[in-house]
């Protein structure tokens, strides 16, 4: 791969993916507007290996000058917090619908061999039985998730109107180092950490399906090397876990208290379960390498040892 535009580089997903490309020795040019989400300080071991622009990808003149001369576009730039779209939808509306759409217009302008959009298994709402396949309806059913099923539809509608070379991945949850301690698993982990309440929705039975972040970033590798142009791939970590699960799996391997379990008032319209069928993904030849358990223990080992990242 040669020079790669990463948006939204410094914040959680897209600051370990910026180290894989490093990793592989690819250029990576990173534009992050450096919301309470993002950080320079994510990405101080590469940073003098990277080119980072401070910018807003809904701004036409940053997205314009970070596409100039990047053959491939990542864009993970968006706002993300479930619960503060609920609290406030303009930043979600502004950053993850105006930002795709000033980013496709770049795009348009340069010669921009692919574009990788990061969606969500969010966007297909929630799902009763059974696993999502990439030709499933898509149903969203918080603010979050609309604007981030309006960004890939105005990624489609631009590829088939004026060819931009679009492929876009829907993951499941992420949890692994850097993730803001606002979102669930980090927040389950630093509060144990601290001996503090860990407050959990409802009665804890929603499920999500985990996947580390690294075979994530691995599963994104995979699609931009071996994907089809026009294509949508399902990542997915093939954990299922009741929330209630996820956080005593927490608790057992810090050795804590079931105690710190603190049940709290439901998130209005909290879908029910997440579930990807990644066997598309998994054709290009990629699988996730880690189970929760292994994730787990590493991304706990990070906190412990990152205390500067969350307090
Ligand atoms: N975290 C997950 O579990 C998960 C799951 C599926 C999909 N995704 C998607 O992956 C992407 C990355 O998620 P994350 O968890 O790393 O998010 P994050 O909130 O940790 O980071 C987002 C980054 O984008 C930057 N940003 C926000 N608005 C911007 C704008 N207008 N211009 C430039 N930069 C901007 C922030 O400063 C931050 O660095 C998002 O598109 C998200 O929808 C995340």
């Amino acid at each position: 791969m040669s020079s790669v535009l990463v948006t939204g580089g410094a914040g959680f997903i897209g600051c370990n993916f910026v180290r894989f490309l490093v990793k592989e020795g690819h250029e990576a040019t990173v534009l992050d507007k450096l919301t309470y989400a993002g950080s320079m300080e994510n990405l101080k071991d590469v940073k003098g290996r990277i080119n980072f622009i401070k910018g807003d990808i809904a701004e036409k003149r940053d997205a314009e000058k970070a596409i100039k001369g990047c053959e491939i576009v990542v864009n993970f730039a968006a706002e993300t917090h479930v619960d503060r779209s609920i609290q406030d939808p303009e930043p979600f509306i502004r950053s993850n619908v105006f930002g795709m759409h000033a980013l496709l217009d770049a795009a348009r302008r340069h010669d921009v061999k692919k574009f990788i959009h990061i969606s969500t298994d969010e966007v297909y709402g929630s799902a009763a039985k059974g696993f999502f396949i990439e030709t499933d309806t898509l149903s969203p059913r918080n603010p979050y998730s609309a604007t981030k099923a309006a960004a890939e539809q105005l990624g489609i509608a631009y590829a088939n109107t004026y060819g931009i070379k679009l492929m876009i991945t829907r993951s499941s949850n992420n949890y692994g180092p850097y993730q803001n301690a606002e979102k669930f698993i980090p927040k389950m982990i630093t509060n144990a950490l601290q001996n503090k309440q860990m407050p959990i929705y409802g009665a804890g039975k929603n499920i999500r399906d985990w996947i580390f972040v690294e075979d994530n970033c691995t599963g994104i590798l995979a699609v931009i090397k071996k994907g089809r142009t026009g294509e949508i791939y399902n990542i997915g970590g093939g954990n299922e876990k009741r929330n209630i699960d996820a956080a005593r799996t927490i608790l057992k391997i810090l050795g804590k208290p079931e105690s710190l379990l603190t049940f709290v008032a439901d998130r209005p319209g909290h879908d029910f379960r997440y579930a990807l069928d990644t066997a598309k993904a998994r054709k290009l030849g990629w699988k996730p390498a880690h189970t929760f358990e292994a994730g787990m223990k590493k991304t706990i080992e990070w906190y412990k040892n990152n205390t500067w990242f969350w307090q």
